[in-house]
């Protein structure tokens, strides 16, 4: 049964609305819409209640981000290239209100040095990478037990 702190926004940034034409070998092959769906199966499995949003512009994400405890209880970030230098990212993240987890699909520390480090990992409750689609499902059980009254 869903919970009354069961809103999860999940938030995709710069490029992986692209994710179905990006190397099959660390993203999967699977379209934006794909990706989209199984996070909101997942959602739906564990009582929890999936909306979404995308951008290509950092500002509009941070402004998303701003409004974040307004729209939702939680929230999980993929940032994309911005995880790796977003250091305004970072900072709005510091007084988002809300639990947020990060979440990449790929194996970000198996892939070149600059992926290596994410700034925004400090702001966030977990970190999930190398996973798939499957890395989402973890980041909402952790946002779940951190919603737990
Ligand atoms: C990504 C990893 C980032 O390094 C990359 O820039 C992305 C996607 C991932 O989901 O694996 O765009 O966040």
């Amino acid at each position: 049964m869903p919970t009354s702190h069961n809103r999860i926004h999940v938030m995709h940034g710069v490029n992986l609305d692209q994710i179905g034409r990006r190397d099959p070998a660390h993203y999967g092959g699977m379209t934006f819409l794909q990706l989209e769906q199984a996070i909101d199966g997942y959602a739906g499995e564990l009582g929890l209640d999936a909306r979404f949003f995308q951008t290509n512009h950092e500002g509009e994400f941070i402004e998303e981000l701003h409004r974040v405890r307004d729209l939702a209880d939680a929230a999980i970030i993929n940032a994309g290239a911005w995880s790796h230098y977003s250091r305004a990212i970072g900072d709005a993240l510091q007084f988002a209100g809300v639990p947020v987890a990060e979440v990449h699909l790929s194996d970000v520390m198996a892939r070149e040095e600059w992926r290596h480090v994410s700034v925004l990992a400090e702001g966030c409750i977990a970190t999930v990478s190398g996973k798939g689609v499957e890395g989402y499902r973890d980041a909402l059980v952790a946002l779940r037990e951190a919603l737990r009254p």
